[in-house]
Order: structure tokens, then sequence, then C-alpha cells
């Protein structure tokens, strides 16, 4: 469907561009676009399978839309394949970094998801070396702060997830892994089936953080249970908190923060319409949520169309804008002085248009 431009002026449009943006919930291998994916593939001499779309133009047909959470993470996976190299999974980041940037990024804490290519005979130490060179290069030449967060893929068995912890556990211990995540298919593997992986990642560093995807395409109570068993401080997606009361209440009072992704809910078929996504009840309820893109190269919205589209969906009026980018900054799991400099900044922004 086209949205139409209500509550999105040109004014507000230049507002949404000027405000310094977060994102939570980006994952790298979700910003290899076709336009990467081909040139990838050649450079590599990496084939798909038969039935995989042939042209950039194809593939970007196949991703208008996809069948559930399942559908999409078939080309996800498919796609990795191109990955081999340092070089490779530098330049997916650091593409990703210089585009985001001119969209007015600031904080980016990315994940990525190792299972995905130690698999394929690719070492974790390939990929986290490529990915991290991109952030400290984002760091020091666009000013963009990064954190970088590996995922567990929660379909794999939980004897190769604990493998993959054993794999990075330098990475944690040296800081250049800061946050544990788990991603992929949630509908058959529960939160519960990792206690022992977040157990063990909690240990390697004290500083290192939790998150979990949760509450997407399965209840709230996948929520609840990576709260209270997984010890995570944020949750990822967790759209469907609004079904329990009493979560909500929590969410609130313990201020965790939804890291949501209307386009990709949209795309994936959650919901029909970015409109029926229930943000008036998080802001009404005062939960706190930061908008996310996921995985934009796919979901074909990177972050500034995504508030962009938001906006159009919903008409909120500058100082709801502000509400948001606060929570997102205070969400982050940056620095306090870092926090102090965003938030003077978008209070900066504000007074600039009002
Ligand atoms: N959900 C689950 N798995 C994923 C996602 C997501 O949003 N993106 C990439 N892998
Ligand atoms: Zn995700």
């Amino acid at each position: 469907m086209s949205y139409p431009n209500h509550g999105c002026s040109d004014e507000m449009k230049s507002f949404l561009l000027d405000l310094p943006k977060c994102e939570h919930h980006l994952h790298l291998e979700g910003t290899l676009g076709p336009e990467l994916l081909f040139p990838l593939a050649k450079r590599n001499n990496i084939s798909f399978p038969d039935d995989f779309p042939k042209t950039e133009e194809e593939l970007a047909d196949t991703y208008e839309k996809f069948e559930g959470l399942d559908g999409f993470l078939k080309y996800y996976y498919i796609s990795m394949a191109v990955l081999i190299t340092e070089q490779d999974f530098f330049d997916l980041a650091w593409t990703y970094f210089t585009r985001v940037h001119k969209e007015g990024l600031v904080h980016a804490e990315v994940f990525f998801d190792p299972q995905g290519h130690t698999d394929r005979g690719v070492h974790i130490d390939v990929v986290v070396s490529g990915f991290k060179k991109a952030c400290i290069k984002a760091e020091n030449e666009l000013g963009i702060s990064t954190k970088l967060i590996m995922c567990l893929l929660r379909h794999m068995p939980v004897s190769h997830c604990e493998e993959t912890i054993q794999d990075s556990k330098k990475h944690f211990e040296n800081g250049t892994i800061q946050g544990l995540g788990l991603d992929s298919s949630e509908a058959n593997f529960p939160p519960e089936l990792f206690i022992e992986c977040y157990k063990t990642v909690s240990g390697f560093h004290p500083d290192v953080k939790l998150t979990a995807h949760a509450g997407e395409e399965s209840g709230a109570i996948n929520v609840v249970t990576a709260l209270d068993k997984l010890n995570v401080t944020r949750i990822d997606h967790g759209i469907n908190s609004v079904e329990d009361p009493e979560l909500m209440k929590r969410l609130s009072d313990e201020k965790v923060m939804l890291t949501i992704c209307p386009v990709s809910n949209w795309k994936i078929q959650l919901v029909k319409d970015i409109s029926e996504l229930p943000f008036q009840k998080l802001l009404d309820a005062d939960v706190p949520f930061s908008i996310n893109s996921d995985d934009p190269a796919y979901f074909r919205n990177y972050i500034l169309d995504t508030f962009i589209l938001v906006q159009k969906s919903f008409g909120w009026d500058m100082k709801t804008w502000v509400k948001i980018s606060k929570n997102s900054i205070r969400g982050s799991w940056m620095e306090p002085e870092r926090m102090k400099l965003l938030e003077d900044k978008v209070d900066q922004i504000y007074a600039k248009y009002n």
C-alpha cells in the first residue's frame, strides 16, 4: 500500500531528519541488499539455489512482502553465503554507517549473527574483526557511537549456541562485543531454552548487556520469560506486550525499552498496516520504546524513511517525537555524558522548529 502524506509536512520531515537518532535493533546482515549481494556473490564466486531470484530487480520485487518471519529469514540466511572475508563484513557495515550518517543517525547498537557464518566455515574472528573495524571507523570519521551485540540463532541446537559462546568469549572479555541478543524464529524456540547461554555470557564481563527478541510473532509470555529467566534489560520488538496489562506496568515501572521495528512488522505481515501497531497504547502507558529499521535492505526502509512512515501513520506533534527521542537515548547503552549531550541536542532541534 502507499502512504498518504498527512501529518508529514516538509517541515516535519526536516525536523525528523535533524533529530539525533539511535538504532538499537539493526541486524548488520539485514543491510545486505540486492545491490551489494550480487557484486559480492561475483567477488566470492558464490552461486545461489536454482529458485533464487536472478537479478537485482527480481530480488527487490521479492522483498516487497514476505510470508511471515520465516518467509523473510529464508532469504536472509541464503544471502549471508556471499559474506566470506573480513573485507566483506567491513564493507557491509561501513556501507550501512555511511548511509545512515546522512539520515541523522548518531548512535548504533548493532546485531550480528555469527552462527550464520561459522556454520559455513567462516571463523567468528573474521566476522568480528570486519564488523569491529567498521564500528571504529564510524566512531572516528562519522561521530556515530556504536556497540556490537552478538545474537544467538534460536532455531539452531543449543549445543551450537554454547560452542559459539565459547568461541566468542575473548571478544566479550576484551570489550569488543558488548551485548548478547537472541533472534530468528520465535514460534517454536522460547527464551527458556537459552537460560544457561545467557548465564554463561553474563559471566564474561561485568558490563555485558543482555537483550532478546521476544513478543514479535509469539505472545507476551516470551517477554515475561526473557525478563525473568534471561535477565535481559531490554526487549527487541515486544509489540505483543500490550496483551498483558501487568507486563505493561512492569515495562513502564522498570523502564524496560522495547526496540520496535514498524516496517519489519508490516513487511512480514504481522500487521496489515503500520497504523495498527500499538504505539498509542505504549505512549499512554509510558512504556519506553525506540523506532528501528531491523533489516532495512530487506524491508526497503532505512531509519529516516521508517520515522517518516510512522509519522505518516500517526501524525504526532514534535513534542511526542521529543519524548520518543529522549526515551530512545535513555534506553541506550551509552555513557552518561553522551546521553546528556544527545538529549541537549534534541532540545536544540525542538527549539529550532518552535
Ligand atoms: N526477528 C527474528 N530474527 C531476525 C530478525 C527479526 O526481526 N531480523 C533478523 N533476524
Ligand atoms: Zn530483529
